[in-house]
């Protein structure tokens, strides 16, 4: 058995999202969400001994035989379940309305706990939301929140956390001095990179929290980041230690790019060039 899961996790799966094993590919094309009735237990859609093998692996088999129809509605743990009704467009008009309306981080905070357009949160633990200075002169944005950060609910607290706070210690700043956020709010189950809906779900509420911070830079980490945040298309060797500028609200904010720290933990031959784009960031500072 620890085998099993050593090699689960070794393949990325390495949260449980439900008590029950479902068959996504029997969703066809439809979207997270949207209403979807799993195959009732004997349903030859799931297979005579995946029913069986699943009634009696969960004691609550006769809560399990009636469960809703959307299972995303409603856990059975009672933990509630986000949904993602509208597409991808929508999601992010009301995304917009809902983060224009918070002034303060505290009030965008209370946005995204109730804001359901982000197919991640059904799958996310905590919300990650932000770590360090409600205000500060510089911001950094990563690209997506790991499995320490679901867990702790704080962008950037696992090794790669660790090493980003080694490398602003190295230009005198500490957590007390920056503003750490991602280009989105929730975990994407097994690390893998945000999908370009999610991160459009999630956008209108980090650019109220740019406007909100009122930074001097923004200094993006990792190349999907870069490119969401700079709006550009180049590989993130390219980008890096370029200043760019972008907008939030009225604002023109100087920003630039750098490697990741979880790259950095496996290429430590880059962190020359790291060093020199936090030199550049401490001379713009
Ligand atoms: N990587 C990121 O980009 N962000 C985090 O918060 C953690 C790891």
């Amino acid at each position: 058995m620890l085998s099993l899961l050593n090699w689960l996790q070794a393949m990325g799966v390495d949260a449980a999202v439900d008590d029950t094993a479902h068959d996504w590919l029997s969703r066809g094309n439809e979207a997270p969400g949207a209403a979807f009735a799993w195959p009732e237990r004997g349903d030859p859609a799931l297979g005579a001994k995946a029913s069986s093998d699943a009634v009696r692996a969960d004691p609550r088999q006769s809560t399990l035989r009636s469960r809703p129809a959307d299972p995303l509605g409603a856990s059975d743990t009672g933990r509630p379940r986000a949904v993602t009704p509208l597409g991808a467009s929508e999601a992010e008009t009301g995304a917009r309305r809902i983060a224009r309306a918070a002034n303060t981080l505290q009030e965008l905070e209370a946005a995204l706990q109730t804001f359901d357009g982000c197919g991640l949160k059904a799958t996310a633990t905590k919300l990650c939301f932000y770590r360090g200075a409600p205000a500060s002169d510089l911001m950094i944005i990563g690209e997506a929140p790991g499995r320490d950060e679901d867990l702790a609910g704080k962008p950037f607290v696992g090794r790669g956390g660790q090493l980003l706070d080694k490398m602003l210690a190295a230009i005198g700043l500490t957590e007390a001095d920056v503003h750490i956020t991602n280009v989105v709010y929730w975990r994407p189950p097994g690390n893998r990179t945000p999908t370009p809906q999610e991160t459009l779900a999630c956008r209108p509420f980090l650019e109220r929290q740019i406007e909100l911070v009122s930074p001097k830079i923004v200094v993006a980490v990792g190349g999907s980041a870069a490119k969401e945040i700079l709006g550009v298309t180049e590989g993130i060797m390219r980008l890096r230690g370029k200043w760019r500028e972008i907008t939030a609200g009225d604002r023109k904010i100087p920003a630039i790019a750098t490697l990741h720290p979880a790259y950095l933990l496996r290429t430590p031959a880059a962190k020359q060039l790291a060093w020199m784009d936090l030199l550049q960031i401490r001379a713009k500072l």
